[in-house]
């Protein structure tokens, strides 16, 4: 005899293993939901395998059209179209009528899908000094003109804004490139086309206002979920995961390490010979455990700009 733990729900034995993980779910009276009847359309069966993924029968040719439209990992099974060899435990992911309207409603960005992508995070030191000290029309005005000088930058090299905050961007690479190396290629050519940029920026600052502007960039690269998340009213497509954090706390350290642009261990691996380092030194990154080795760069070789 098997079972089907249907996490936080019901364990339930399982004879018959020609039923659906959806038919065994309704079977035992859990309104298990399921738009499009069992036909591998709406999604809205899905359920994530927490324990045995091998104890199921592998994605049907329906399922596995579905899971590409959908960008689901190898965890996200549809109920409809699974059957079970041994004992597994699942959980719904589309609980109440809420759930059901974002399932039923999403395109295939909206549910999200697995990428691994560069990620830049840039930061104005001492912003809050300055914005304290000017009047809040020339901060607006400032700020306008940085955030479109160094967008350009983002932009000239494939990347896409992803969000500003407070004076902080954050951009993501390899949305366009398939491979990592061109991703992380693209977000340190954008992070030292901003420090170029920066300059040119400070000589109006120094003549206009009397200042000048010093940044932080921090370039990662890693697994991160993207689509478009908020209300539905307000959608907005970006990034989250471990690596975004991690790319934020890089720029942080940029300050500590005192240099402008730093990267992670795992962007420099893959960079390889194709960049020319600077500083290098480990860093206790604020909130991750253990040392992290970041390298500033101060250059690249042969990169060409779109
Ligand atoms: S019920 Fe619609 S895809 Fe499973």
């Amino acid at each position: 005899m098997h079972t089907v733990d249907f996490d936080r729900e019901k364990t339930i034995e399982v004879d018959d293993l020609e039923l659906t993980l959806l038919q065994i779910s309704r079977g035992a009276g859990i309104p298990h939901a399921s738009a499009c009847g069992g036909h591998a359309k709406c999604s809205t069966c899905r359920v994530r395998v927490l324990e045995h993924p091998e104890r199921l029968q592998p994605r049907n040719a329906k399922e596995r059209r579905l899971a590409a439209a959908k960008g689901f990992g190898g965890d996200i099974r549809l109920a409809c179209q699974t059957r079970i060899t041994g004992s597994v435990r699942v959980r719904r992911l589309v609980i109440d009528e809420e759930d059901l309207q974002i399932a039923s409603d999403g395109t295939a960005r909206t549910i999200g899908k697995e990428r691994t992508l560069a990620i830049l995070f840039s930061d104005v030191r001492d912003f809050t000094t300055f914005a304290e000290s000017h009047l809040p029309y020339d901060v607006m005005h400032i700020l306008g003109r940085y955030f479109r000088t160094m967008g350009d930058a983002v932009l000239s090299h494939r990347g896409y804004i992803d969000k500003y905050m407070g004076d902080g961007i954050m951009a993501l690479f390899g949305l366009e490139r398939a491979s990592p190396v061109e991703a992380c290629l693209d977000a340190v050519a954008a992070g030292l086309t901003m420090l170029d940029h920066l300059g040119e920026l400070n000589l109006y600052l120094a003549r206009q206002f009397d200042t000048e502007f010093r940044i932080g960039i921090g370039v990662h690269i890693g697994s991160v979920i993207v689509g478009d998340m908020g209300h539905p009213t307000k959608m907005q497509f970006t990034a989250i995961g471990d690596a975004v954090n991690v790319a934020s706390r890089i720029e942080s350290a940029t300050k500590e390490i005192g240099v402008g642009l730093a990267v992670s261990d795992e962007v420099r691996v893959l960079l390889g010979d194709a960049a020319r380092y600077g500083v290098s030194r480990p860093i206790n990154l604020k909130g991750k455990t253990g040392e992290h080795l970041l390298s500033e760069v101060v250059g690249l070789d042969h990169h060409e700009t779109p």
